[in-house]
């Protein structure tokens, strides 16, 4: 069993002044409690500098462009997160995939320069309701994966955790039962082990899409979680300090 990892996604949300409170208390928080588990936090780009300053939370950008510099207007680069000491990044998250309109060559394009540029990497993914409904969300995800990952090496495995995200679950306060977690998450372990041998099974599986500090501890229990990328829950310190808890226990 690997050690769980939580990690936090506030998206566009929160202010400085927000920022300027939450992120110590997450901090001191871990310092209290004898931490079995990580804790990831991926926030605006604006806010990398300052809480790497300011906390030593493990913390991560949202997104980042497939090349090193250029004429890119509005795109931060692999190179210039690694230059702040920010070695995290999330990638493909559904958002980034239907409302900016980015595919798996793109997704595929920025994984391969984040890994060149030796950051870690959160790789999102899920299927929409339709797919579901239609019973090839497996298939769906297989292809995902598949191709994402077809030109990573194994010997580089260990910088990418995944995070399944049924597109459905996000934000909309449905969860995907224990069965239908079960069932993707033991699928893309499947998936892992196939093409990566032993290296797949060291890659986390963290579970998105409405989770909370109520649903957590069935979730995280379930097998092939490591843990979960949290986006709402993660923006109210009580709910998110709960959520770290439960994987502290099950870690
Ligand atoms: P949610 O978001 O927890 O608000 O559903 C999860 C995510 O999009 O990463």
């Amino acid at each position: 069993m690997h050690k769980k990892l939580v990690a936090a996604n506030w998206k566009m949300n929160l202010l400085h002044e927000d920022v300027k409170q939450l992120a110590p208390k997450i901090h001191s928080f871990q310092e209290q409690i004898k931490m079995n588990c990580e804790v990831q936090i991926y926030v605006p780009s604006i806010y990398i500098d300052f809480i790497l300053n300011n906390s030593q939370l493990s913390v991560g950008a949202q997104n980042v462009h497939w090349e090193n510099k250029g004429a890119f207007t509005g795109e931060v680069s692999a190179s210039q997160l690694n230059s702040i000491g920010c070695k995290n990044v999330l990638i493909g998250h559904s958002e980034r995939r239907e409302i900016f309109k980015e595919d798996n060559t793109i997704i595929e394009r920025k994984l391969l320069n984040a890994i060149e540029n030796d950051l870690n990497i959160l790789l999102c993914f899920g299927e929409p309701f339709e797919i579901r409904e239609k019973k090839k969300h497996l298939e769906y995800i297989s292809n995902q994966i598949q191709l994402a990952l077809r030109k990573i090496k194994k010997e580089k495995i260990h910088k990418l955790t995944l995070a399944y995200e049924p597109i459905w679950a996000i934000g909309s306060g449905l969860t995907a039962t224990k069965d239908q977690i079960e069932e993707m998450h033991n699928h893309i372990r499947y998936e892992l082990v196939k093409q990566f041998s032993s290296f797949g099974d060291e890659v986390r599986i963290l579970y998105g899409g409405s989770c909370n500090d109520t649903n957590a501890r069935e979730i995280f229990a379930c097998s092939n979680v490591d843990g979960g990328l949290i986006g709402g829950a993660s923006l109210n310190f009580d709910k998110f300090s709960k959520i770290i808890e439960i994987a502290n226990d099950l870690s």
